[in-house]
């Protein structure tokens, strides 16, 4: 496999502008794609194999329930990934889609380590091509939008559509849009509303975990590495709490007491007081109808959806 390299030497990690911008917010937060170094995409995986974690192992049922079912719908020689991680739950899709006809895939990411590890695991599929590209999301559409080549389908799966402000998802399911042609596909899976305790079991640590503690204090410590910083992790306790009047978990580093981490390479201080906290991770939360005609209202038509009621987390097929 190749890796295509879409934004130089991981240039999205020196993104000062658009981390600037993020840290300077009301609520200042740390861009989630900032928060996938190696060490974050390896504790990342950790949180996928959390007994709590229900997202990873449901979309997995029903990949292996409907794959055969989504595969054929999709029906095309050119599969893209965005967020791809480690493919270890699109590999079922993919081997349906190999099976058909000769499948191309184009897994999207900012984790090069993640492109080249989940590229050898699909090495053994018989029909699968792998072209990794590596940068974010946006870069990749872009290139297979300017790629005009054949028929395309997009998976968006993890339910990472949801790791988005309302702003950013707009304007990102307007970019997708954009790069899909006439008859072209988007798989997107969504995690719909539920109590609030579900979630907020789901996205802390169980007892005797640290996944999502030192997931989230890996954000901070990667930003102040990055940017000529010192901080120290212990001044900060790592917990996420649904907002329901806004329908998202809100992942947070809580400030113990009073501290000011200088990022002198961006040239900002950033002050939090004790009580005060930085974001590090929004997960949106959708209601079935309203998740369809917020897609549908960038051009795109509902085909199909595969739904565990129980679970209440389902996969969406769009058609442009
Ligand atoms: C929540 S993980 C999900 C991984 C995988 N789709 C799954 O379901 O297990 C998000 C993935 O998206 C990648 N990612 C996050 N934001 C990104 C962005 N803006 N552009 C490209 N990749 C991004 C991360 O590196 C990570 O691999």
């Amino acid at each position: 496999m190749s890796v295509v390299e879409l934004e130089s030497g991981a240039a999205f990690f020196d993104d000062v502008a658009g981390i600037r911008a993020c840290l300077t917010e009301p609520l200042p937060r740390i861009p989630p794609w900032f928060g996938y170094d190696e060490r974050g995409s390896e504790l990342f995986e950790q949180i996928t194999e959390l007994p709590t974690y229900y997202l990873t192992r449901v979309e997995w049922a029903l990949l292996r329930r409907h794959g055969a079912d989504i595969a054929a719908r999709l029906g095309c020689p050119r599969v893209a990934e965005l967020g791809s991680g480690s493919a270890k739950k699109t590999r079922l899709l993919l081997a349906e889609c190999a099976a058909r006809r000769p499948t191309h895939y184009l897994p999207v990411d900012v984790s090069r380590e993640m492109l080249e590890h989940s590229a050898d695991r699909l090495g053994d599929l018989p029909g699968l091509s792998v072209t990794g590209l590596w940068g974010r999301y946006e870069a990749g559409l872009d290139r297979l939008h300017d790629d005009g080549g054949a028929p395309l389908a997009v998976l968006f799966l993890g339910a990472n559509v949801g790791n988005t402000t309302p702003g950013e998802r707009s304007a990102l399911l307007a970019r997708i849009a954009a790069a899909l042609r006439p008859g072209d596909a988007f798989a997107v899976s969504a995690d719909l509303l539920k109590p609030a305790a579900v979630f907020e079991t789901c996205y802390n640590d169980p007892p005797g975990y640290s996944a999502f503690a030192d997931f989230r204090l890996n954000h901070l410590a990667h930003l102040a590495r990055r940017f000529g910083g010192q901080v120290e992790l212990d001044d900060f306790r790592a917990a996420a709490h649904y907002d329901p009047d806004h329908q998202v978990v809100d992942g947070r580093l809580w400030a113990r007491r009073d501290r000011s981490v200088e990022l002198p390479v961006l040239g900002l201080s950033l002050d939090v007081r004790r009580g005060e906290g930085i974001n590090v991770g929004f997960s949106a939360k959708f209601d079935r109808d309203g998740f369809r005609r917020d897609v549908e209202a960038h051009g795109l038509r509902a085909e199909a959806e595969w739904v565990d009621d129980e679970a209440g987390y389902g996969i969406f097929l769009f058609r442009r």
